[in-house]
């Protein structure tokens, strides 16, 4: 199995959501969790963008012992001192510098030629080397730039002192063919490319960060970037915890994998939901409420004989203490049954049983999901009738 290095931005490109705001005891507290999750690195912020950021990343950088901390700078050597500045007292630090590569956004926002960016980003990625080991920089609106000259700055770069290439779909706009085309683009026309690691970075703006984020992994990323609940700008980016429980269960397909602690998945998404206030929406995959839930008696019925007829992932996989069976207007009496049971009614008479599903059923016509204090009604009423 070839390993997949994970990079969580959850506490900057995720912080980026519109109308998220952490502060510094939040993001202390997401960091721990982070570092439970088992993620190799972490961004922990922009820190020239406020005073605010920097002093979390710098506390972040100084709790953290066994996650890589990191933080974003443009190609700026005043952004890159304040990520050192930030960061030079934590365990293993690294700094991520960016610039943008495509034509729209060299035109337009950077007004800046082909080769004044070529020189601005070895200029400061050389700047970046006097004062970090580590560097990540990023080609941003990777997936919109010419091939060959995107091959021909990461090889620069990679010169200059670059550790870590990432590729990003800035604007989630490419598709999963084409974004593992541009890896193996790279992989082949690169030459020093397997002496760093490769990244992607995807936005979910068509919906395929994920899917995307995989192609890239199957044509030679070596990390994959993202976020808990795939939080981010816009749409959002990549989520770590769907990308991370893919790899595991296809990994008959894949033979890759990723160092997260699975079992800690739950808890990291319950609790970024909880202070972010970007609450996970029911049918998510991986987290959401639904996502171990069964209503159909068909469905429901399966699953009781084995749960694998209509569950692929465990729930206790990803730290969810069991699945359960959604009482509404599509149970059967199988599941009716196994619930009774659970509430502790299994000695109830066939006789009883059968009115109580009756009951059950009629107030299913009026009510979507039927709570537990509704059943216990149920059959309050049918063992005190006469
Ligand atoms: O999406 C993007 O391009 C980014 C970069 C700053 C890496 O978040
Ligand atoms: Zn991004």
């Amino acid at each position: 199995m070839a390993r997949v290095k994970i990079f969580d931005t959850t506490l900057r490109d995720g912080e980026q959501s519109p109308g998220v705001n952490l502060n510094g005891p939040e993001k202390l507290e997401i960091a721990r969790q982070l570092e439970r999750l088992g993620v190799d690195v972490m961004e922990a912020g922009f820190p020239a963008s406020s005073k605010g950021d920097f002093d979390s990343v710098r506390e972040i950088a100084r709790t953290i012992k066994n996650v890589s901390v990191t933080g974003l700078a443009r190609a700026v050597k005043s952004d890159i001192d304040a990520c050192y500045e930030a960061l030079k007292d934590g365990a293993d630090p690294r700094v991520h510098v960016f610039i943008a590569t495509s034509p729209i956004h060299m035109e337009y926002k950077l007004k800046k030629t082909p080769e004044q960016v070529i020189e601005k980003a070895v200029e400061m990625v050389t700047y970046a080397k006097t004062k970090f080991d580590k560097i990540e920089w990023s080609a941003e609106d990777a997936s919109r730039s010419d091939l060959p000259f995107l091959a021909e700055i990461i090889e620069k770069v990679i010169d200059a002192g670059a550790t870590v290439i990432n590729l990003p779909d800035t604007v989630g706009y490419t598709t999963p063919y084409e974004y593992g085309q541009m890896f193996a683009y790279i992989r082949q026309n690169v030459p020093n490319i397997d002496k760093v690691d490769l990244s992607a970075h995807c936005h979910d703006d068509l919906g395929m960060a994920v899917a995307n984020s995989i192609a890239a992994v199957e044509n030679g990323a070596t990390q994959v970037e993202g976020t808990i609940n795939g939080i981010g700008e816009r749409a959002g980016n990549a989520a770590l915890e769907e990308l991370a429980v893919a790899l595991k269960i296809r990994g008959d397909y894949y033979p890759h994998e990723t160092g997260l602690v699975l079992k800690e998945i739950k808890r990291t998404s319950d609790l970024i939901s909880r202070l972010s206030g970007m609450h996970v929406p029911r049918n998510k995959a991986v987290v959401g409420q639904n996502a171990f839930a069964h209503e159909s008696g068909i469905h429901q019925d399966g699953v009781l004989k084995h749960a694998q007829t209509y569950e692929i992932i465990t729930p206790e996989m990803v730290g969810v203490t069991s699945n359960s069976l959604v009482m509404g207007k599509h149970s059967g009496k199988h599941a009716f049954k196994d619930k009774l049971k659970q509430l502790g009614y299994e000695e109830l008479a066939e006789e009883k049983l059968m009115e109580a599903f009756t009951e059950f059923k009629k107030l299913t016509d009026t009510k979507k999901e039927i709570t537990d204090d509704d059943l216990f009604t149920i059959l309050t009423d049918v063992q005190t009738q006469t």
